[in-house]
């Protein structure tokens, strides 16, 4: 088990960063919490979807969905149940549409990370046959797929590498995308730039994270956040990685060997009961990647108002094009860590409060959040602005008569066996 030495502030001027916030005057921080972050430098792009796009939801067989999820009910609270969420919000939102005429996009309900060990851990093994069926499906039954062969079509494939269904980087692309979903729009968790498993115009989404479990969880926003760097996770996966365990490109591995003594950082692999709260008593909350450049901890910052260390070099963050991640988290470049503690040091003071009321910003904590019932501004909402903000298709979408674009035979052999 690894832990690093209790943390002690040794600097006056720790001190005073530290303690900011919490030494404010009450009508100081009031002031503070009900500012009003104005202009767009920091705020979350608020638009409202209703209105500006019409989705048609397939109606498939309960075997690719409803069926799977009786089997195992767990599937409704890993980082994956976004496509379970998904699914139960459209069907009771404003922009569905029962007349598939008049549909901007067609939604496909098919739950392909349910398929879990009895660990919990969701395989994607089954995922590409699984897919392939769905499509075989909707295409047989209903005139839309085939006029675009899925330029109108999303789908939600919040596994590592997307639509790519594997775990492990090297296999998910050499897979690459499905080959059926090459025109359609993902919605996914995965994002990072110039990799085979994001094609252009894919939505990147936040993983699911429980809102009731960490609602229930929140300390009082007084209370002084007395640790500097706050890190819960592994550092070496040597059960997977053959080699040393050096995985997530050896961020981890470095974060640890540079920092495991210094009495800033609390870093550890212990999973604490006490995780939510603790990182709402620190400062920073490092995001490295791990076997993908996302991880839920960078949900659980914003939520619990810990600045995001973003480590993982290209990432492409949820909706980056609606909330600032720039000026609300802190980016450090992989080959930077071992100067880790220097960068988050040297930030003054100023940016640093600035930062922790940009994450204050409910508007920003609620973007994260896929709730049940459904609530404005929220994930769902996010992703609904995202498929609006393709709109309108551009004509080259439809395809002439006869044409066809996909190839139903390429791809991994066992991917074409019947589902
Ligand atoms: C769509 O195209 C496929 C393959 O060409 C074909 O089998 C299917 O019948 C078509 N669907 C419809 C509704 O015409
Ligand atoms: C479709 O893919 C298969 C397998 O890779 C390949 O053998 C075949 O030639 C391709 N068909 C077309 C029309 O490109």
């Amino acid at each position: 088990m690894m832990r690093s030495r209790g943390f002690a502030v040794h600097s006056f001027v720790f001190w005073v960063l530290l303690m900011g916030v919490p030494a404010l005057g009450q009508e100081q921080q009031k002031h503070l919490q009900s500012e009003r972050i104005s202009g767009s430098a920091g705020d979350v792009l608020e638009d409202d979807p209703v209105g500006r796009l019409k989705v048609f939801i397939y109606e498939l067989p309960s075997k690719y969905n409803k069926k799977i999820l009786a089997k195992d009910p767990r599937c409704l609270t890993h980082m994956f149940a976004t496509e379970i969420f998904m699914h139960r919000f459209l069907l009771s939102s404003p922009v569905r549409t029962l007349n598939p005429e008049e549909a901007d996009w067609f939604y496909t309900p098919v739950y392909t990370t349910c398929d879990l060990t009895p660990n919990g851990l969701p395989l994607p093994f089954k995922s590409p046959r699984m897919m392939r069926s769905a499509i075989q499906y909707i295409s047989t039954n209903w005139p839309y797929w085939n006029r675009t062969e899925g330029a109108d079509h999303f789908f939600v494939v919040p596994h590592d590498f997307g639509a790519c269904f594997h775990y492990q980087e090297e296999k998910a692309i050499e897979r690459g995308i499905l080959p059926l979903l090459q025109r359609a729009t993902l919605v996914q968790t995965f994002g990072q730039r110039y990799h085979v498993c994001l094609k252009e115009g894919s939505i990147t989404v936040p993983p699911y994270a429980p809102p009731q479990k960490m609602q229930a969880h929140l300390i009082p926003p007084s209370t002084p956040r007395s640790i500097f760097v706050y890190f819960r996770g592994l550092f070496y996966d040597v059960g997977n990685d053959p080699e040393g365990g050096y995985y997530a490109r050896g961020a981890r591995a470095s974060v640890w060997e540079n920092f495991k003594d210094n009495p800033l950082f609390d870093i550890s692999t212990e999973h604490p009961a006490t995780y939510y709260e603790d990182m709402q008593r620190a400062v920073f909350c490092l995001c490295p990647l791990g076997w993908a450049p996302w991880s839920p901890r960078l949900v659980e910052g914003v939520i619990f108002g810990c600045i995001p260390v973003i480590i993982a070099d290209d990432i492409v963050l949820p909706f980056a094009d609606a909330i600032p991640w720039e000026e609300i988290g802190v980016f450090v470049e992989e080959k930077d860590v071992p100067r880790l503690d220097s960068i988050l040091t040297s930030i003054p003071p100023e940016v640093i409060l600035r930062k922790q009321r940009l994450l204050a910003n409910p508007a920003m904590k609620q973007a994260m959040l896929f709730p049940q019932p459904a609530q404005p501004g929220d994930a769902f909402h996010q992703i609904l602005n995202g498929l609006a903000r393709k709109l309108p298709h551009d004509s080259g979408v439809y395809l002439k008569q006869n044409q066809k674009l996909l190839n139903w035979t390429a791809g991994p052999v066992g991917d074409l066996k019947p589902w």
